[in-house]
């Protein structure tokens, strides 16, 4: 099965490949100095190594810009490098715009010395015509020293926004088994993708709740809806983000979490959209979904700690779920499936690792006369299970909010430290919410009560990860 999904996966990047040697024109990059761009700073020329007569030197402040024009003969997707040096050991990351939206943004790591010249390359998309690059910094330490950017347009990776589309990034547990619809399994998965074009739309299957967001803005709802989703239309610039996520399947509500496809404007395409390198993953019950407060995933303590910390993240989880006990998803077994309504262990780990996997489980578990050994043991198998599955993840297992089996948890931990897995930690969630003002039913926080929780959490992941 993996190897025909992978096998797969190798005849569409070839097709790709064929395609775009079949219309790509023919191009070699164009560099632009820095000494020709607008520089906030100065153009210095002491240390050796550049190209020109000069670097920029920016001011050493948030938002003290390098700019430059880049012409494309066509719209379509770029790659840019960016030659810089950075002579400290601390990263200079700045925000890459296109025509003032937001792309990406760059880490210039330290290069050790301000003469050790390298380049930084990422995925753009420009108009035809005349284009804006800015590079801005978003420490007070400013830019590192940027010597040109070289920009070609003759590498159109662009994507046509079907569910295999590889400049798609799935953030969850997906089944990819139909190419046709990808279908979102638990809760809280969501996906990024960027796009050209002065419209967007989404094509689902039958009924489903859905949100989005274009451009960053706030997520909002389409609720209801079913077949060809328009989402925008009329939108300006070059190029666009956008954000897809979907109402989870669970409980009595049966609706269709599936994505089967962008739906683009006439001669648009996807272009690569970054990934976070730190990915969190959210494993638990109800709480961990949010229920049962109506913005959920996003307003749920998962998703906030997570997007806190500049972060990808899911939420493994399922209203009623416990940890050990089988008639009430237990997890311990449960969260090597790919949703909660698949009957076996089906998902492949290999498909994204997690760099955090947080556990909130227990609260459930009292219902289904699970002891404290049994909960305690389940607790060690569960952690010895999450380590086979992400080898190299910091694992935090927390006392669930009605302090339900909590000694055992935190021995769990102790065993698995005992054990030699040092990334393993309890962490103490006492007094984090009180139960009376930050609950809806002494059990399910409300949306303020999952921003308490996500403020005492990201701090103590960000110790880590
Ligand atoms: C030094 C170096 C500059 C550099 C600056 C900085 O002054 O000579 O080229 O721009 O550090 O830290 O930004
Ligand atoms: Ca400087």
């Amino acid at each position: 099965m993996r190897l025909r999904t992978s096998l797969l996966a190798c005849t569409l990047l070839a097709t790709t490949v064929l395609a775009v040697a079949g219309n790509a024109a023919v191009a070699a990059p164009t560099r632009y100095e820095a000494e020709a761009a607008v520089c906030t700073g100065t153009i210095d020329s002491n240390w050796s190594g550049f190209s020109g007569s000069g670097f920029c030197n920016g001011t050493n402040a948030v938002g003290a810009t390098a700019q430059f024009t880049v012409t494309a003969a066509t719209a379509g997707t770029a790659t840019i490098g960016v030659r810089f040096a950075n002579g400290t050991t601390t990263a200079r990351p700045a925000d890459l715009l296109v025509d003032g939206v937001r792309v990406t943004t760059l880490s210039f790591e330290g290069t050790s010395t301000w003469t050790g010249w390298t380049t930084k390359t990422t995925t753009i998309s420009v108009a035809k015509g005349s284009n804006t690059v800015t590079l801005s910094p978003t420490t007070s330490a400013g830019l590192p020293n940027v010597d040109y950017i070289e920009v070609d347009t003759s590498t159109p990776v662009g994507g046509n926004g079907s569910p295999t589309d590889t400049n798609i990034q799935y953030y969850g547990r997906w089944n990819r088994s139909d190419p046709a619809y990808f279908s979102m399994g638990w809760a809280g998965g969501y996906l990024d993708a960027r796009f050209t074009g002065s419209s967007i739309g989404v094509r689902q299957r039958n009924m489903i709740d859905l949100y989005y967001s274009i451009d960053q803005a706030p997520l909002q709802w389409r609720r209801g809806v079913s077949g060809n989703v328009s989402l925008a239309i009329g939108l300006s610039g070059s190029s666009h983000t956008i954000r897809i996520g979907y109402r989870e399947k669970a409980g009595s509500y049966t609706g269709d979490p599936v994505f089967g496809g962008l739906i683009l404007a006439s001669g648009a395409q996807t272009a690569a959209i970054g990934r976070p390198v730190n990915f969190v993953e959210f494993i638990g019950d109800s709480i961990t979904v949010g229920q049962p407060n109506a913005d959920r995933p996003f307003t749920a303590y998962p998703w906030l700690t997570a997007e806190g910390l500049g972060a990808g993240h899911s939420q493994v989880a399922q209203g009623g779920a416990c940890l050990v006990s089988q008639d009430c998803f237990g997890m311990m077994d449960w969260f090597r499936r790919s949703s909660a309504w698949v009957s076996y262990d089906d998902w492949n780990f290999a498909t994204y690792q997690a760099t955090a996997v947080v556990i909130n489980l227990g609260t459930n578990d009292v219902g289904h006369s699970v002891t404290s050994t049994q909960f305690q043991q389940g607790y060690v198998v569960m952690l010895e299970r999450v380590r086979q599955a992400y080898p190299n993840a910091e694992i935090f297992a927390t006392g669930v909010f009605r302090a339900r089996y909590v000694t055992e948890t935190r021995n769990a931990v102790a065993a698995r430290n005992a054990a030699g897995d040092g990334k393993v930690h309890f962490v103490d969630t006492t007094g984090w919410i009180d139960p009376a003002t930050d609950t809806s039913d002494n059990v399910h926080p409300t949306e303020a009560g999952h921003v308490k929780i996500a403020q005492r959490l990201r701090p103590i992941l960000d110790q880590y990860i």
